[in-house]
């Protein structure tokens, strides 16, 4: 157990500055809520418009009544608040990955979750993830300090220990127990991944690009890129061409703008369109072709 008698606990708390939850008073609100459907499953639709055609466009014109308010981000009096507000809550699904991370001198176990997150390509497999601050958190120095991390995906079952390993612990004090999730043993590297999570990735640093603010010149971020060393998966949740996991069994829950989760409890499939050289001579692409 970390020292937490004899050793500071004060650390820089970056969320008083954002004012992230908009209700004064959350438990109210949430007690008006209905319960979260905690058997759902992830069903299986029709696509919105199954008979969509070549050419068709969107599948509904509600869009036409929309008026379009036009904002530069580099507005003067604009905070960059408001910009990380609005991407935040516009690019919408974002993963959540849960990042287990170890200091230089091994003592100390690092946990906390980041949705600036996405795969980047497969050949090297490897996952992008971005730091805000112009000095690094815990979970970055011990990434650029050791070369190794951990990312375990956020089901639905540990989203509340997720997201209160986002804390602002001092450096020597570990989000595992706080959160109460579990370290299992890597294979490759001396992070552990979570338990609980359906699927985790072991990981190496690939390389990293500081970033700076076009107004202040002082660094805002740390863009990293990590290949995945090791996979783990349940078994149950892999398909038996061992690549295809099974959303129903991964229960994803993804992040959105403000204090805002969400999960994929309905989901539906639109097959890659046919190669080109099929539909050329068709009337549907002639018939664009003449009009063009
Ligand atoms: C759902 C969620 C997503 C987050 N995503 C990011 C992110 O992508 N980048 C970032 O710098 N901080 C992000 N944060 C904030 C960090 O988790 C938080 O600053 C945390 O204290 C960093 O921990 P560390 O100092 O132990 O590394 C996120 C927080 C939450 C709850």
């Amino acid at each position: 157990m970390d020292n937490i008698r004899s050793l500071p606990i004060e650390a820089f708390d970056k969320e008083s500055l954002v004012n992230r939850n908009p209700h004064k008073d959350f438990d109210s609100v949430q007690s008006q809520r209905p319960d979260y459907p905690l058997n759902h499953t992830s069903t299986y639709t029709k696509s919105p418009h199954p008979g969509w055609k070549i050419g068709d466009g969107a599948n509904s014109n509600h869009w036409k009544n929309e008026e379009f308010i036009s904002i530069d981000p580099a507005e003067e009096g604009r905070p960059e608040v408001l910009n990380y507000k609005l991407m935040i809550s516009t690019t919408v699904p974002r993963p959540v990955a849960l990042v287990s991370t170890i200091t230089a001198d091994g003592k100390t176990r690092n946990l906390a979750p980041f949705s600036y997150f996405q795969c980047v390509i497969a050949d090297p497999p490897l996952y992008s993830l971005a730091f805000a601050g112009e000095h690094p958190n815990d979970t970055l120095r011990n990434i650029l300090d050791t070369g190794e991390l951990c990312i375990s995906m956020t089901s639905d079952w540990i989203i509340e220990a997720a997201n209160f390993t986002s804390i602002n612990t001092p450096p020597h004090i570990s989000e595992w127990n706080l959160a109460g999730l579990t370290p299992a043993a890597s294979a490759v590297v001396k992070p552990p991944f979570v338990a609980e999570s359906p699927y985790s990735a072991e990981c190496k640093l690939h390389s990293h690009q500081e970033i700076s603010s076009k107004r202040t010149g002082r660094r805002t971020a740390t863009l990293v890129l990590v290949e995945i060393v090791r996979f783990h998966i349940w078994r149950q949740a892999l398909a038996e061409d061992m690549a295809t996991a099974d959303l129903s069994k991964l229960r994803p829950v993804f992040r959105a703008g403000g204090t805002t989760y969400g999960t994929v409890q309905s989901a539906f499939e639109i097959p890659r369109p046919p190669p080109f050289r099929n539909l050329v001579q068709s009337d549907a692409v002639n018939t664009l072709r003449n009009n063009s």
